[in-house]
């Protein structure tokens, strides 16, 4: 398969893509780096990126930016951030890659648990991660020729706890390599609009 995989080279993306690399060929797209670069938060960039690689058969993406703040300080810029980034940048590229995803291809987002399990300084992060969960429902019934969409929903990472512990207070990090099972299954299985919840259970 040729995979188009945005955020490659970051924590998640890195060790998704060198399970995936060991027999796809990965493109990998970062901001600043990698094979091709894009700027998910501007659509014309996105439609370069797509120019640039042409017809693919699954795209990831482990990339998109939310601001942490408190319900009293959060600006409107700063909720902005994450609507611009996580959110509408991973719609868009679904949306622009629609044309170059091959019959029976797939594409996998990634959100996170604030959503359904809440942390404070989250509720940007909770409003993007719920919407996704509600976009790639949606879009799963809608993609034609048997192409699909699914969700990759982590909880933190144990590579990322020295920088998120904080943030998850009282939360068990998730093996890596966990993670990258769900994007594994998303990409060589044959589900859809599926959300898969890694390290974290909505029972609480
Ligand atoms: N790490 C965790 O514990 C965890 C848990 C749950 C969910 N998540 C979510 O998973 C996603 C990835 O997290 P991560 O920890 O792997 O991030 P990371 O290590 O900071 O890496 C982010 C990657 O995305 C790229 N990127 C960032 N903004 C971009 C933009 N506007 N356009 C294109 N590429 C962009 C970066 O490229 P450059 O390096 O070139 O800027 C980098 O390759 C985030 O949305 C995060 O909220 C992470």
């Amino acid at each position: 398969m040729k995979i188009v995989h945005i955020g490659a080279g970051g924590v998640i993306g890195r060790a998704v893509a060198a399970e995936l690399g060991a027999r796809h060929e990965v493109i990998a797209v970062n901001r600043n780096s990698g094979d091709f670069q894009v700027d998910i938060e501007n659509p014309s960039s996105i439609a370069r990126l797509f120019n640039q690689t042409g017809r693919f058969d699954a795209l990831i993406c482990t990339a998109g930016a939310v601001h942490f703040a408190t319900l009293q300080e959060f600006s409107v810029e700063q909720y902005s951030i994450g609507l611009k980034s996580k959110l509408m940048g991973q719609v868009n590229l679904v949306r622009s890659g629609r044309k170059y995803l091959r019959d029976g291809g797939s594409f996998t987002l990634t959100s996170g648990p604030t959503n359904e399990d809440p942390i404070a300084l989250g509720t940007s992060s909770a409003m993007v991660n719920g919407a996704l969960e509600g976009f790639v429902r949606s879009a799963a019934i809608e993609l034609q020729s048997d192409r699909r969409i699914n969700l990759v929903s982590p909880t933190m990472l144990q590579e990322s706890s020295a920088l998120y512990g904080p943030f998850f207070v009282g939360t068990k990090p998730v093996a890596t390599s966990d993670v990258v099972l769900a994007y594994v299954k998303s990409v060589e299985g044959r589900q859809t609009g599926c959300v898969y919840r890694v390290g974290w259970s909505r029972e609480r």
